[in-house]
């Protein structure tokens, strides 16, 4: 058959709009979740979390239990305390973490003080009820201003025992900020806080775990299977080696699921003591308590600023919720300093200890909780100027962030809020508070910066290419739901000019080449550069083969100048040779093992990663330049006259996030980080009963998250844009960039509607009603 009469081949487009690859098993059932794998003979676990916030467990009561029908074992730290070391905080950050099963203190409410384990999940659950457990309790601390809190300035705890996400905690500042905001013509001081937030993914949090031979594998969704397998094997005090963790589809993750949490090593012993099979699927409540959440935080923001709108200062100090042990924090105040041009810039975080557990990542952190008081500033001192808020942002763009002046990679602010306010139709505001309506209805239109950084960090695959022909990308990268496994298949169709049909991506799994933490933005970055160069190598091994074949059509042909295309080699002088021929001279499928280590990341990047570090993992920062992604955010409120119920109307976003690998995925991800920051503004707090310190709405009736019927048409422009210093391929990622400014941007627009600043979140109808606006 001559080579033109195959199937005709798509060539696949990087940058193009294509269906997920694993759509069709997600919708059929296919695809395996960490809790659908199959594990013979399972026990089932049902944890028992404790009731008190602080103090100290005398003993157990466990006759009852032990005496229910099916019951196979009760673990609590006295039967396997010694079994398990301490657990790091998430993110690798220092200082210490809670403990669960190390000893006999009680750090939070809902800690876990026993794992029931018996023939199935009712009978774990019913012997789980009568566990009994006697304390000794102390009065907690439950949030800011509870008594016996702790607070401490991050940049005063020792390097080691503390710091920020990167290693050790520097506040960002320069020039003299308290004399320029005392000289400042225009001045804004206010404080703003954001509440606690709990990750409510549908898949709730499971583990399963399988000893043979002394082989561990562990089945539990996470966004870093080496991170999972390597601290384990760290906890439970055994060879990495001999851990493996699998977790192939997640259910939604966005931080809930970046670090291990207490859970996973108790079940991994409880697998060990039966020598069974043990599955955990804890309820929705629980996971409240026994994984992270969102710390709340409270923000001092001042600005100053010269009557033609410029910056002359900012000072933002912030605190951040932790536990009582850990120093773990989110530090916002990196971006929030380097925003807009500013001459003189002072800034602070602490942290603030209480009796809960320890918090974590969640869809953009930091810059969720810290931009919501600047862009909120920024909104109040546009006020203040008599000043369009747009303009006002315009005017204060910058090339070179403030702090050491090194310039962004790229940065295209303005023009993602021209776009953004051209699609709006932003010039139909009036810009005078509570002068808007429809109807019952009092309209508010309100905007925000977006911005989070682009990161990236070392990776490795492993690529194998066969006659076909056909290719599998091998890397443990986590489809968190984003996307990712579409885009890895995109950028390997591309780079080898096949169709994405013949891709496929494995991933999921600790037994695969490492590629880091599916977070912070990095992983599009992180995990396609790294394939992109696998290709790359592909390519330059089949070109080499095909110049030296002297019987060939390529003979003699530079081997730079060799493409693959349509399922072919293809030379100069319109030579070409289907793929599967060019493979031929290798004798057999090809392997091509690849790692990439970024500028900026240690050259020992790929070996961390495998060994768990997440800090290497997320990657490191450029000597000479800043990299971020920007985005400019409006919104539309409608605040009800008579009960100040507040809806968001319309939401529209423009992002300038560097190549885009697939626009229908990309979109989906903008839209769903806006969609969370809706959320945020208006529907999510997680109450906190003071003299508790437990969480009072811990399920999904009373923790409120956006329905259908919350969010309106949501619009989201791509800005193109080209960063070629950034990575190779000039991606920047765009998982939590979405979510950035709407906080602030709907904050803004309820101001807008009713006159009323809402500086602590979420805005709720209470906080609306005595607006002399809804009376009118
Ligand atoms: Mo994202 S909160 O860094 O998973």
């Amino acid at each position: 058959m001559p080579d033109d009469a195959r199937m005709p081949v798509r060539q696949s487009v990087f940058g193009q709009p294509a269906p997920r690859i694993d759509g069709r098993a997600k919708v059929t059932g296919q695809a395996r979740y960490a809790f659908d794998e199959v594990v013979a003979n399972p026990a089932h676990a049902f944890l028992v979390t404790s009731t008190i916030a602080r103090g100290r467990i005398t003993g157990f009561q466990l006759d009852e239990a032990r005496a229910t029908p099916g019951v196979l074992d009760i673990l609590t730290f006295q039967t396997v305390g010694g079994e398990a070391g301490p657990l790091p905080p998430p993110g690798g950050q220092g200082g210490k973490n809670t403990e669960s099963l190390q000893s006999d203190r009680v750090w939070h409410a809902g800690q876990i003080v026993a794992v029931v384990v018996a023939e199935t999940p009712e009978a774990a659950r019913e012997a789980a009820e009568k566990v009994r457990v006697d304390y000794v309790e102390e009065p907690p601390s439950a949030s800011f201003g509870s008594p016996g809190v702790e607070t401490l300035a991050l940049a005063d705890v020792e390097k080691g025992g503390g710091g920020g996400p990167q290693e050790g905690h520097e506040d960002p500042k320069v020039g003299d900020a308290e004399a320029a905001l005392a000289r400042a013509a225009v001045r804004i001081d206010q404080r703003y806080s954001t509440p606690p937030q709990h990750h409510n993914p549908l898949e709730l949090f499971t583990t399963t775990c399988e000893w043979r031979d002394g082989q561990l594998t562990v089945y539990e969704g996470t966004q870093f299977a080496h991170g999972l397998k390597a601290t384990l094997a760290k906890q439970i005090s055994i060879d990495p080696a001999n851990v493996r963790a699998v977790s192939r589809f997640i259910g939604g993750a966005f931080g809930s699921r970046g670090g291990i949490t207490h859970r996973t090593a108790w079940i991994a012993i409880a697998s060990r003591r039966l020598n069974r099979p043990v599955r955990l699927e804890a309820t929705r409540q629980q996971g409240f308590t026994i994984v992270t959440f969102r710390a709340e935080t409270q923000h001092h923001l001042r600005l100053g600023a010269s009557k033609d709108g410029r910056l002359q200062a900012l000072a933002h100090e912030g605190w951040e919720a932790t536990s009582r042990p850990s120093t773990y924090n989110v530090s916002g105040t990196s971006t929030t300093a380097r925003l807009y041009g500013c001459p003189n810039v002072l800034t602070k975080v602490n942290v603030v200890k209480l009796d809960r557990q320890t918090p974590g990542f969640m869809r953009a952190p930091p810059e969720t909780p810290y931009l919501f008081p600047l862009e909120s500033a920024m909104d109040e001192l546009s006020y203040a100027l008599g000043m369009d808020p747009v303009e006002l942002r315009r005017i204060n763009d910058t090339r070179n962030e403030p702090i050491k002046g090194l310039p962004y990679t790229s940065r295209h602010l303005v023009k993602c809020l021209d776009a953004a306010a051209e699609a709006f139709d932003w010039k139909r505001r009036d810009p005078k508070p509570a002068s808007m309506r429809d109807g019952d209805w009092l309209v508010g239109l309100g905007c925000a910066t977006a911005a989070y950084p682009a990161n990236i960090g070392a990776a490795s695959t492993r690529l194998i290419l066969s006659p076909g022909p056909h290719a599998r990308v091998q890397m443990a990268a986590e489809d968190i739901g984003t996307g990712a496994y579409t885009s890895i298949a995109l950028t390997a169709a591309d780079r080898l000019g096949l169709p994405i049909e013949t891709v496929a991506v494995e991933g999921g799994d600790s037994s695969l080449p490492a590629a880091g933490l599916a977070a912070g933005s990095n992983h599009a970055a992180s995990t396609c550069n790294v394939v992109a160069k696998a290709c790359e190598m592909a390519r330059q091994r089949l070109a080499q083969a095909a110049v030296a074949d002297k019987e060939g059509p390529f003979a003699g042909q530079d081997p730079a100048a060799l493409r693959l295309r349509d399922g072919h080699l293809e030379g100069a002088n319109a030579v070409r040779e289907p793929l599967d021929k060019a493979l031929g001279r290798l004798g057999g499928p090809l392997e091509i093992y690849a790692e990439n280590v970024p500028e900026g990341v240690a050259a020992d990047g790929v070996q961390k990663t495998y060994q768990g570090q997440m800090a290497s993992a997320r990657g490191g920062e450029l000597k000479d330049q800043v990299r971020y992604s920007f985005g400019a955010q409006f919104v539309e409120v409608g605040v009800h006259r008579l009960t100040g119920e507040v809806r968001v109307r319309r939401a529209t976003g423009a992002f300038a996030a560097g190549q885009i690998i697939n626009p229908t995925t990309a979109r989906s991800q903008l839209m769903g980080g806006m969609i969370w920051g809706i959320s945020a503004a208006l529907h999510e707090a997680t109450e906190i009963d003071a003299r508790a310190a437990r969480y009072v709405n811990a399920d999904l009736a009373e923790y409120l998250v956006p329905v259908n019927a919350d969010i309106p048409e949501i619009e989201v422009i791509l800005i193109p844009e080209e960063d070629r210093r950034i990575n190779e391929l000039g991606i920047k990622g765009i998982g939590e960039l979405g979510t950035t400014g709407m906080n602030a941007a709907v904050a803004n627009a309820v101001f807008h509607a009713t006159g009323v600043r809402i500086r602590d979140l979420p805005i709720r109808i209470e906080k609306l009603l005595d607006a002399p606006a809804l009376r009118a």
